[in-house]
């Protein structure tokens, strides 16, 4: 029997097929879909955000428990996002983001649905305030902070960043030592930032606080002058507790750095262990938004279009057909041809050796990285055409969707 190749059953998204889309490209920005100037617009837009969104089991839990917490109902109000590059953390962070911001708005599409249900009760409005990292200058600060009346501001240390977002000029004013409209060198004490972080109550919003990529910034900034090591820390202990202590307050950090060497050396773990630890005080254990089995269901949403994919009627026959065919071969997969049916059905298209066998999904992880494996697609022919072998289609190098378009391109008709 002929089996009809992978690619009649899905189709690669056109900016792999262009090679549009660049590794900068893949991962998720957040401060991009705060700025909302349309350069990134399937993180921007929540209609096609959340078409994307896989809801893994431990994302609707996060959106769940945080839910729950900014409708002032549950005292877990400090979360951190674990794992490394490419694990979901920011992804996460603007799933919550689109999610709190303005529930009555947000599109009605599957995912949305998932999330809302799971929640059980209507999703609580936030002012939501983010903190992302990578973004600020440790010298210069970050430019275009949006105040509550669309001014803006550059602004230096990440305690006036915050203050201004949840406040304006008055956020400034309520962290200040005399009182005055300008940043502090230093970080303000809890009950100051408690003050802060109750003045989006007052407006009937709970406060949301979302942080990516601390260690890129701390690493850099504690590196240029020592004192910067415990003033960052302090900032951290001290928000961290001003959340606790407001009810429908909460704050969702990643803190793990994209590029490794920030946590690497001397001070980069110290600064790793020292800042986990203030995270780990408020007794909450950490979210990993992506696990094994998530894996293949991202990046099948991530790379391919149309149906095809939700209808597995479609591609079964296929399926048992190249079963049948390994079976001839290998032993293992001949003692058990259902569960091997059962794992190249739930990894289709990729072969089941290779997504399962991480949980990043980003260009270092194993999964993108196994030399062996790396875009192990399903063959493009089996049966007559390649002989009655089954040759699981892999890259000999590590191909990252750049490269994409070249290994598919071998592939493709
Ligand atoms: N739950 C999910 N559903 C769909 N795509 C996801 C999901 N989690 C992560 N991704 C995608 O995986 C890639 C890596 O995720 P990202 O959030 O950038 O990782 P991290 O911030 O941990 O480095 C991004 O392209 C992102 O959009
Ligand atoms: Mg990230």
């Amino acid at each position: 029997m002929t089996l009809k190749p992978w690619h009649h059953f899905v189709h690669l998204k056109d900016e792999l097929r262009t090679g549009e889309l660049t590794l900068a490209e893949f991962a998720a920005d957040l401060h991009e879909v705060t700025l909302a100037r349309g350069k990134r617009p399937v993180y921007e837009d929540p209609a096609q955000f959340f078409a994307l969104t896989y809801p893994t089991h431990t994302l609707r839990e996060l959106v769940k428990d945080v839910a729950v917490r900014l409708a002032g109902r549950s005292d877990k109000a400090v979360r951190q996002l674990e794992l490394t590059y490419g694990g979901g953390k920011t992804h996460t962070l603007i799933a919550l983001y689109h999610l709190f911001r303005d529930p009555t708005r947000l599109p009605d599409v599957p995912a949305v649905r998932e999330f809302r249900e799971h929640v059980g009760m209507a999703l609580p409005q936030a002012f939501i305030a983010t903190l992302c990292f990578d973004k600020i200058d440790v010298e210069r600060g970050i430019e275009n902070v949006r105040g509550l009346d669309g001014e803006t501001r550059t602004l230096r240390h990440p305690w006036s960043v915050l203050a201004f977002q949840l406040a304006g000029a008055d956020g400034l004013r309520a962290i200040h030592g005399d009182g005055r409209d300008e940043e502090r060198e230093t970080p303000p004490a809890e009950p100051l930032l408690t003050k802060l972080l109750e003045m989006p109550a007052q407006r009937g919003l709970a406060t949301l606080i979302l942080v990516d990529e601390v260690l890129m910034y701390a690493r850099e900034k504690a590196g240029i002058a020592p004192v910067w090591r415990e003033r960052l820390v302090d900032f951290f202990q001290y928000l961290t507790q001003a959340v606790v202590k407001v009810d429908s307050a909460a704050i969702v950090a990643s803190l793990l750095a994209t590029d490794p060497a920030k946590q690497q050396g001397d001070l980069g773990r110290r600064l790793t262990d020292e800042l986990f630890s203030v995270f780990r005080r408020q007794r909450e254990e950490g979210v990993q938004p992506v696990r094994k089995q998530d894996v293949a269901e991202i990046l099948r949403r991530r790379f391919f279009t149309g149906e095809g994919l939700r209808d597995e009627d479609a591609y079964r026959s296929h399926v048992i057909g190249v079963v049948r065919g390994l079976a001839k071969l290998d032993e293992t997969t001949a003692k058990d041809r259902s569960a091997a049916e059962g794992r190249f059905l739930e990894s289709f298209p990729f072969h089941p050796t290779w997504p399962m066998s991480s949980t990043a999904v980003g260009p270092n992880s194993t999964a993108f990285n196994a030399p062996a494996a790396s875009f192990a697609l399903w063959p493009r022919r089996c049966g007559k055409r390649s002989g009655g072998t089954f040759a699981p289609l892999s890259a000999r190098r590590p191909c990252w969707p750049s490269q994409t378009r070249r290994c598919l391109r071998l592939r493709m008709p």
